[in-house]
């Protein structure tokens, strides 16, 4: 896999591209307004990037990463995802979002809405609890003892290995938290998320483990 798309050309989805392009991928990256407002996004980032429109991103993508919050609309490009992996580094905000009541109630996590959205490819909540600076300036080698770790979630385990794969050579430990029903354990409020950023593998999972249900 070289060629990752990037819906999404903001925080999150500016530093994936730098952390994912210095491990030698392409990158597709997408915005809402257009390809030719990412002209010095991608002037900055180099030959391997290019701008595109989100649909030629999720297109040209062997994965996709949607580094854009979910909303009810859904205007993510579901065909040109279907049978691809794709990565969610969305968090429930409510001072963004406004609630959600079956996210509130525990119905459903934010994630099995985006998987529901995207029915025909496989979410993975990634890149959810790091700030996006700290995607390169916290990132360090396995076995460094303040390498810390992240949770990722999907309902497919090969989804699970890419992104394991790509984080742990990005410079990230991971913590498996699937299926996507358990994502409420790392969500905002949670001891997982209060520790957001600092949190080594086995803080991590003692942090998922002491998770209590809000409602
Ligand atoms: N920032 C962080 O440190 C961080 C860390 C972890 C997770 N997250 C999560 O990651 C998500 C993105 O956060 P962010 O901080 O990167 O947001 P942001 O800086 O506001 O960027 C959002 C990006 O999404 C694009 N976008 C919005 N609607 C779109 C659509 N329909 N199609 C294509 N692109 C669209 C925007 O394009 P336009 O500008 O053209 O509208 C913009 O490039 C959020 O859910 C956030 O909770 C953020």
């Amino acid at each position: 896999m070289t060629t990752i798309g990037i819906i999404g050309a903001g925080e999150i989805g500016t530093h994936v591209a730098i952390a994912t392009i210095k491990l030698g991928y392409n990158v597709v990256i997408a915005n809402s307004r257009g390809p030719e407002t990412l002209k010095s996004l991608v002037a900055q980032l180099g030959s391997s990037a290019r701008a595109a429109t989100a649909a030629e991103a999720a297109e040209a993508g062997d994965f996709a990463v949607v580094a854009v919050a979910l909303k009810r609309e859904n205007t993510m490009p579901v065909n040109e995802l279907a049978g691809k992996i794709v990565l969610d580094t969305n968090n429930y905000m409510i001072w963004r979002d406004g609630h959600y009541p079956e996210i509130d109630s525990g119905a459903k996590t934010v994630y099995e809405m985006r998987q529901e959205q995207l029915p025909t490819s496989k979410v993975v909540q990634a890149f959810t609890h790091i700030q996006a600076p700290r995607i390169l300036t916290a990132a360090r080698p396995a076995g460094d003892p303040r390498r810390i770790a992240v949770p990722i979630s999907s309902n497919f385990p090969d989804a699970i290995a890419l992104v394991a794969e790509l984080l742990d050579r990005i410079g990230f430990d991971t913590v498996n938290n699937s299926p996507l029903s358990e994502a409420w354990r790392s969500a905002p409020g949670q001891p997982a998320w209060v520790a957001l950023n600092h949190q080594t593998k086995p803080e991590l999972i003692a942090n998922l483990a002491q998770a209590r249900r809000l409602t």
